[in-house]
C-alpha cells in the first residue's frame, strides 16, 4: 500500500511517499481502507517533533509511527479476534494526537483508542474535518465555567480550532465575537458568530471589560494585551505558550490568584470529544469549515508546506478515497 514515511523527527521535504506493506490487524485492532484524513497542525507538531516535549509521547529519539497522520474516517475491512463492536463495512472514524499513520491507504488501529461509527448520511472528508481542532476547541472551552449568554471573544476564525469553537460556543447559547483578517469575514459570519471583527478595520483591544472568556485560537494575542477587555473574572486561554512559554508561568500563578486569568488546558478525553462532535454534527449544529485546498498521497509534502504556512482556512483534507 502507498504511505506518506518519515524515519526521522524533520520537516517535510524529508517525508516519502512509498509502497509498504499492507498492516495486518491485531486481535485489537480494526483493519480501515482510509478514505479520507486531514493534514494539520497536530501533524506538524509531532512530525517535527517539536515542542520537544510532544516526544514524550511520540518517541524519544525517533518517532515510533513512521507513517504521518492522526486522524481518518474509512471503511472497516477486518476484525481482530477479540474486536467485537466492530464490524467489516462499517464506517468509522477517529483521531490520535500523538500520532496513529493515517496517511496511507489502509491503517490498524486499536478499538480501545478514539474510534467511533459514523453517522449514515455522513461523508467521509466533513466527518475527519469534526475531529483534531474540534477536539482542542472542546477541551479548552470546556475548562472555562460558561453559561448562556455570557461573552466571549475568539481571536483567528478561520484556523481549524477557532472555526470549531465559535459553533461549539454558539451550541452552548453563548454569545461569540470573532476576530479574523477582513478578507475572511464574509467565511467566518457564515459559521453563525454574533459578531466579526476585521482586524485592520477594527481593534478588538478597545471592547472594554466586555468579555468572560478570551479564546486566542491561533495563538497570536497574549494576555497582557487582552486583560483591558476581560471582565473581572475574566478567562484568557490560548492555544500556543505565548513568549518564552509565558503561558505556562500565568497559567500557575493563575491557580492561586482571583481576578482576571490564565489557563492553560492538556487536551486529554479524545473520545469524548468525537463524541461531543458526533452528538453536534447529527443535531446539525456543527458544520466543519474545509479549506479550498485538498490534497492527494502524490502531493501530500506539498499539504504539509501549506499548512506550515499558517495560512489554512479551518481543515484540509487528504483524499485517500
Ligand atoms: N495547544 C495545543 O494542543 C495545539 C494543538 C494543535 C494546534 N495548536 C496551535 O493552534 C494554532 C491554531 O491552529 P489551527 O490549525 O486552528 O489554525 P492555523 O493553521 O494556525 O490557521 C491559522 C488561521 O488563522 C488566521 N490568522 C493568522 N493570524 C491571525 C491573527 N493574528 N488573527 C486572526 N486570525 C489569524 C490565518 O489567516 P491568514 O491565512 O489570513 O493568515 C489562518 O487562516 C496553531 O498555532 C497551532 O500550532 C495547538
Amino acid at each position: 500500500m502507498k504511505a506518506c514515511l518519515r524515519r526521522n523527527y524533520g520537516p517535510p521535504e524529508t517525508f516519502q511517499v512509498i509502497e509498504i506493506p499492507k498492516p495486518k490487524p491485531k486481535p485489537n485492532e480494526v483493519l480501515v481502507k482510509v478514505m479520507a484524513s486531514t493534514i494539520n497542525r497536530t501533524d506538524n507538531g509531532v512530525s517535527t517533533g517539536k515542542p520537544y516535549a510532544i516526544r514524550a509521547f511520540s518517541g524519544l529519539f525517533s518517532p515510533k509511527i513512521q507513517v504521518t497522520g492522526t486522524d481518518f474516517a474509512g471503511i472497516v475491512e477486518e476484525v481482530g479476534a477479540e474486536v467485537r463492536d466492530f464490524h467489516v463495512g462499517d464506517r468509522v472514524w477517529g483521531f490520535e494526537d500523538n500520532g496513529a499513520g493515517t496517511h496511507a491507504e489502509y491503517l490498524a488501529y486499536p478499538v480501545s483508542k478514539a474510534i467511533l461509527k459514523m453517522p449514515d448520511e455522513m461523508d467521509f472528508a466533513t466527518m475527519v474535518a469534526c475531529a483534531e481542532g474540534a477536539h482542542y476547541a472542546i477541551n479548552f472551552i470546556k475548562k472555562v465555567d460558561l453559561k448562556p449568554e455570557m461573552k466571549v471573544l475568539v481571536i483567528g476564525g478561520t484556523g481549524a480550532i477557532g472555526s470549531a469553537a465559535i459553533q461549539i460556543l454558539k451550541a452552548m447559547e453563548v454569545r461569540v465575537t470573532a476576530v479574523c483578517f477582513e478578507e475572511d469575514v464574509e467565511k467566518v459570519n457564515q459559521l453563525g458568530p454574533d459578531r466579526v471583527i476585521g482586524l485592520e478595520k477594527e481593534d478588538f483591544t478597545q471592547d472594554s471589560a466586555a468579555y468572560d472568556f478570551v479564546f486566542d485560537s491561533v495563538g497570536k494575542s497574549r494576555f497582557s494585551i487582552c486583560k483591558p477587555v476581560l471582565k473581572e473574572n475574566g478567562v484568557y486561554i490560548s492555544s500556543e505558550l505565548g513568549p518564552n512559554w509565558e503561558n505556562l508561568g500565568l497559567a500557575l500563578k493563575g491557580m492561586f490568584s482571583k481576578g482576571k486569568r490564565v489557563i492553560f488546558p492538556l487536551p486529554l478525553d479524545i473520545l469524548d470529544s468525537l463524541k461531543t462532535m458526533q452528538k453536534l454534527v447529527e443535531e446539525g449544529k456543527f458544520k466543519p469549515l474545509i479549506d479550498d485546498h485538498r490534497y492527494t498521497l502524490d502531493n501530500v509534502l506539498e499539504g504539509f508546506a501549506y499548512v506550515a504556512s499558517g495560512k489554512k482556512k479551518g481543515n484540509v483534507i487528504l483524499d485517500l478515497s
